[in-house]
């Protein structure tokens, strides 16, 4: 069947491929793709070898992530690489700092689109999340993509309990300003993680934001990947368009993920959240396997992928709380 399917019957149609883990933001809540920090990396060619095999399965879209992606030299080489195999979407998520530089150039290797990432809209509130004051560098960053053509560009705002959840309202205004799309991100962690002081002192849910959204809303579209509800409101006379992105707890997250993940030392990851099920494919690779090898690689990781929230155990969690509220 193409595209190929998982166990689940979800289509991968989809891959998120991590270039490198260094960054020159240090943002305290990051997840990292759910990777530790590594010094090597794949080459272009590897790159390609692998989005190859993807290609042959059936995904068509590809989202550049890191560390900084911007800040691997060859960036544009494995961009154009990655176009020859993939006629769907092409995106990257990008601290957006070395844009005004790049921009242009990412365009014409044939990157469709960009998040940036910008989680506040003050210097203070910048530096404090990200530990450089580079705000303006940003804003700098938005601008260059919009002249160099990217649609949409995206903004990532990782929402912060005490830190950026005031600062909303003018994200929106930016963004419809600018015009650009506004994506608020739920702080997202692994179950082990979740009572831990840190997530705890900064996690927020969006329902609130959600609820207000939806009661201003000229128009609601949702996303395929994850089903993300994509919001369009008036501010002003002005369009905004806001898009949500709620992982936690959320099954209908999960039913409708339809990537898979490389990283940066090669391997195939089926989700972000979990290190314990990873496919090599980078020995395949060096090793100079024939296709047949690696298609049987990317099916096996392909058969690995397994919702990370599941509808039963919400269901069964959302009982217990009844019940101890009950009792
Ligand atoms: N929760 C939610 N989003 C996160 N990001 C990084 N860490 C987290 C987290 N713990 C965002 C980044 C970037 C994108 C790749 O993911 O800020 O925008």
């Amino acid at each position: 069947m193409y595209p190929i399917r998982d166990s689940y019957g979800r289509p991968v149609t989809s891959m998120r491929i991590q270039v490198n883990t260094t960054c020159n933001f240090k943002c305290f809540f990051c997840h990292m793709e759910g990777t530790g920090v590594h010094s090597e990396t794949l080459s272009p060619e590897e790159i390609e070898r692998v989005v190859e095999v993807a290609a042959r399965h059936g995904v068509n879209k590809i989202k550049f992530t890191g560390g900084e992606p911007t800040l691997r030299r060859d960036i544009l080489d494995i961009i154009k690489r990655t176009r020859k195999h993939i006629s769907g979407n092409i995106s990257m998520t990008t601290n957006g700092i070395r844009l005004p530089a790049l921009a242009q150039k990412l365009r014409e290797a044939g990157l469709d689109r960009v998040n940036i990432s910008m989680h506040s809209i003050d210097r203070e509130g910048f530096q404090f999340i990200t530990g450089v004051d580079a705000i303006d560098k940003v804003v700098n960053g938005i601008r260059a993509a919009k002249s160099a053509g990217f649609n949409p560009i995206k903004l990532n705002f990782v929402v912060l309990k005490d830190v950026n959840i005031d600062q909303i309202p003018r994200m929106i205004e930016l963004s419809s300003n600018e015009g650009v799309i506004l994506q608020l991100i739920e702080f997202e962690t692994v179950r082990e993680n979740e009572n831990s002081e840190e997530y705890l002192k900064y996690h927020v849910s969006l329902d609130s934001i959600e609820t207000y959204l939806k009661g201003n809303a000229e128009k609601i579209e949702y996303n395929s990947l994850h089903l993300r509800p994509r919001y369009t409101i008036d501010i002003n006379g002005k369009k905004a368009v806001v898009e949500l992105v709620k992982p936690m707890h959320n099954y209908e997250f999960c039913k409708h993920c339809t990537r898979i993940r490389l990283t940066s030392t090669g391997a195939l990851k089926p989700c972000l959240m979990r290190d314990d099920n990873y496919t090599d494919i980078i020995s395949g690779i060096r090793s100079n396997s024939d296709n047949d090898l690696l298609d049987n690689i990317f099916r096996k990781a392909v058969m690995k992928r397994e919702p990370y929230w599941k509808e039963e155990d919400e269901l069964k969690n959302s009982d217990k709380v009844l019940w101890i509220n009950q009792g």
